[in-house]
């Protein structure tokens, strides 16, 4: 039986989909045979150089800019995606800010601006682009949470407490969007270090999970392509971190 949902001329939105983890995702989708809308915030010509590769892949692309700290600049995101594309049938939320915070020091603006990025917009967008599915078409949803998202990193609370709560509104959608649009989570583990953080000590985390191993960006965009094209799997969560969710990777409290 042929599956249910064709990545082929299918659209997706990524967003943060102009570096790193967000444009490898997005590459993989385009060779997938999806058109792809690359959202940015900062990044315009890594975007714009994103947009010609993707092109190369015989799909259209496209790229809009959005600080996703201002809901009304989600919602703008999601006037432009569907004057483009019409509908949109696959959301990839994986635009994110690793700011550190401590619970002594945690303070209401950072809570708010990490629920905002890390909860809120992905509602918004996920709501705004499948809430109305036509003709009940399929969609599916996968949103980057963070492999160590139920140990306490507390030199990053709110970014932790955010993320905790886009697992959680992953379930809540899961159940809200069901039949026709499924809504999974990937949860990575220590892949690619924060900007200014040395390779070694990641390396060095990495050592401690479980497979002892530091993942590759591929491993993570492997388990998202997997996600987008499931037909009986939603409400779900593929921790890709060698482990490191089962022992905390010795990573509590370190962030
Ligand atoms: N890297 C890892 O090893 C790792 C580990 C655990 C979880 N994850 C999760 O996997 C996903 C991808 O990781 P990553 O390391 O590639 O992400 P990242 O580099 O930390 O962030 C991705 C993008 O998010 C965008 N962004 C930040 N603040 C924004 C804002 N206010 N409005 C709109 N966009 C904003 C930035 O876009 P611009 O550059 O255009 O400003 C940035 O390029 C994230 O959700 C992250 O939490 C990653």
């Amino acid at each position: 039986m042929a599956p249910r949902f064709d990545v082929r001329n299918k659209t997706a939105l990524v967003t943060g989909g102009a570096t790193r983890i967000g444009r490898a995702i997005a590459t993989a989708l385009a060779k997938e045979g999806a058109n792809v809308i690359v959202h940015y915030n900062t990044s315009a010509a890594p975007a714009e150089q994103a947009l010609a590769a993707l092109e190369g892949h015989g799909v259209r692309a496209n790229a809009f800019q959005a600080d996703l700290l201002e809901p009304a600049q989600c919602e703008h995101l999601v006037e432009e995606c569907l004057a483009w594309a019409g509908s949109v049938q696959i959301v990839v939320n994986s635009a994110s800010s690793f700011g550190k915070s401590s619970l002594a020091e945690l303070e209401a603006a950072d809570v708010a601006a990490n629920m905002q990025l890390h909860a809120l917009a992905p509602l918004l967008l996920t709501r705004g682009l499948m809430g109305k599915p036509a003709d009940g078409e399929p969609g599916r949803v996968v949103n980057m949470i963070d492999a160590y998202v139920h140990t306490y990193q507390r030199t990053h609370v709110a970014y932790n407490l955010s993320k905790r709560s886009l697992l959680d509104l992953t379930g809540m959608m899961a159940l809200e969007f069901a039949p026709d649009v499924t809504v999974n989570a990937v949860a990575p583990g220590l892949i690619i270090p924060p900007e200014g953080e040395g390779a070694d000590r990641h390396a060095d985390l990495a050592r401690k999970a479980p497979l002892a191993d530091r993942g590759r960006v591929a491993d993570v965009v492997d388990a998202v392509l997997y996600l987008v094209k499931a037909d009986l799997v939603t409400g779900q969560t593929i921790y890709v971190d060698g482990g490191a969710h089962l022992s905390a990777g010795g990573r509590m409290g370190e962030g």
